[in-house]
């Protein structure tokens, strides 16, 4: 009788919403439509790293018929962010093979994927990545898991802070993860009704933004604003700073919040809201469920295939599969000064940074 093939799967990097979705949809289709065994990696590469890995079944994933996962934010299996060195590339390639793994999937951002890149050519592995991130910065693919979860818990937070800074005639500075990509704050901003979205991509000018809050006001009737801060922000290198241009270490949003008190002359009424893990948190949207469930089909159709080195893309409305090589190269994904996105920002009448 043959063997059963042994699938690993493991979850690496920041956590987001849609994780535990990909892992039920790998296990389902691998065990139903293949006959596989599948196991899962705890703490990513730390797993393989000491040789565990724990059988995932099915039957295993349902609560009293009731399927958590599709729903359930953050991830079984564990993860690392940061961690995940390569220090330890020949004891991990040896923990691998001392599971007896035939195959594994890796679900990650560019960094993770990265090193599992190296990993997997170091390991000879048949290997396939699935992409997940809030930050949105995975090249050649129109969707990643977790990113549209992160936007709607951003632009629920900016509804609410709307309605509170309307009350009080105030500037409600709101500052989004991201890391060196602005995508969540670009798409978040736009969809939630910022006022002034300031990404890493695009420099700022604090007189512009100061201008911008006193145009609203005096001409719109608009006494309150929102004002979306990318973590990574970035000022303009010849505009000059209320505060000397230091690099915050106090946080991009009170940062921006001290500088818009410094340019308008203690004039405006700030608050700063820091989302921070929050927005990795909660329960993934339809579509993130959708994108999960897609993915990790894709993934195991590949590896039944023979595929290795690849990862599942989102390409005009379908899954596809490009090189890792090729996704990594182009990786990080900034957004672009001319992204249709910017532009409709600017034709709203957003500040969105010096053009
Ligand atoms: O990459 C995802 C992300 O949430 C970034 O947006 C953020 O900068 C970083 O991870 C935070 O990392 P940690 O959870 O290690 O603080």
């Amino acid at each position: 009788m043959r063997r059963q093939k042994r699938l690993g799967i493991l979850t690496s990097g920041g956590d987001c919403p849609g994780l535990n979705a990909v892992i039920r949809s790998v296990v389902s289709h691998a065990t139903l439509t293949y006959n596989w065994q599948v196991f899962g990696i705890p703490y990513a590469t730390r797993g393989l790293l000491d040789g565990k890995a724990i059988p995932l079944s099915i039957h295993g994933l349902d609560l009293r018929g009731i399927d958590p996962l599709l729903n359930m934010g953050g991830t079984i299996l564990g993860s690392i962010n940061k961690g995940d060195t390569l220090e330890h590339i020949d004891e991990i390639v040896a923990g691998y093979n001392a599971l007896g793994l035939d195959a594994l999937i890796g679900i990650g951002g560019d960094g993770s994927l990265a090193i599992l890149n190296q990993l997997q050519t170091a390991g000879n592995w048949q290997f396939i990545a699935i992409p997940k991130t809030i930050d949105n910065d995975v090249a050649l693919t129109e969707h990643v898991v977790g990113f549209d979860t992160a936007v709607n818990t951003i632009v629920d937070a900016l509804n609410r802070l709307t309605f509170t800074a309307a009350s009080h005639d105030r500037v409600m500075i709101v500052e989004v993860m991201g890391r060196s990509a602005g995508h969540l704050a670009l798409h978040a901003g736009i969809a939630g009704g910022a006022d002034v979205i300031l990404i890493p991509e695009i420099p700022y000018s604090i007189q512009d933004i100061c201008l911008h809050l006193q145009e609203l006001r005096d001409n719109w009737g608009r006494k309150f604003a929102i004002v979306v801060v990318a973590e990574g922000a970035q000022v303009a290198k010849d505009s000059s700073c209320c505060s000397g241009c230091q690099k915050p270490n106090c946080g991009m949003g009170q940062y921006i919040a001290s500088e818009i008190r410094n340019c308008s002359h203690e004039q405006l009424d700030i608050r700063v809201s820091v989302l921070g893990h929050i927005q990795r948190g909660g329960i993934p949207s339809a579509l993130d469920r959708l994108v999960a469930t897609a993915f990790g089909k894709a993934a195991v159709d590949l590896l039944f295939n023979g595929e290795t080195g690849k990862m599942v893309i989102w390409h005009n409305g379908k899954v596809e599969a490009a090189s890792l090589d090729a996704v990594l190269a182009q990786s990080p994904l900034r957004v672009a000064p001319d992204d249709y996105l910017v532009e409709t920002a600017r034709a709203l009448g957003i500040y969105i940074g010096i053009q």
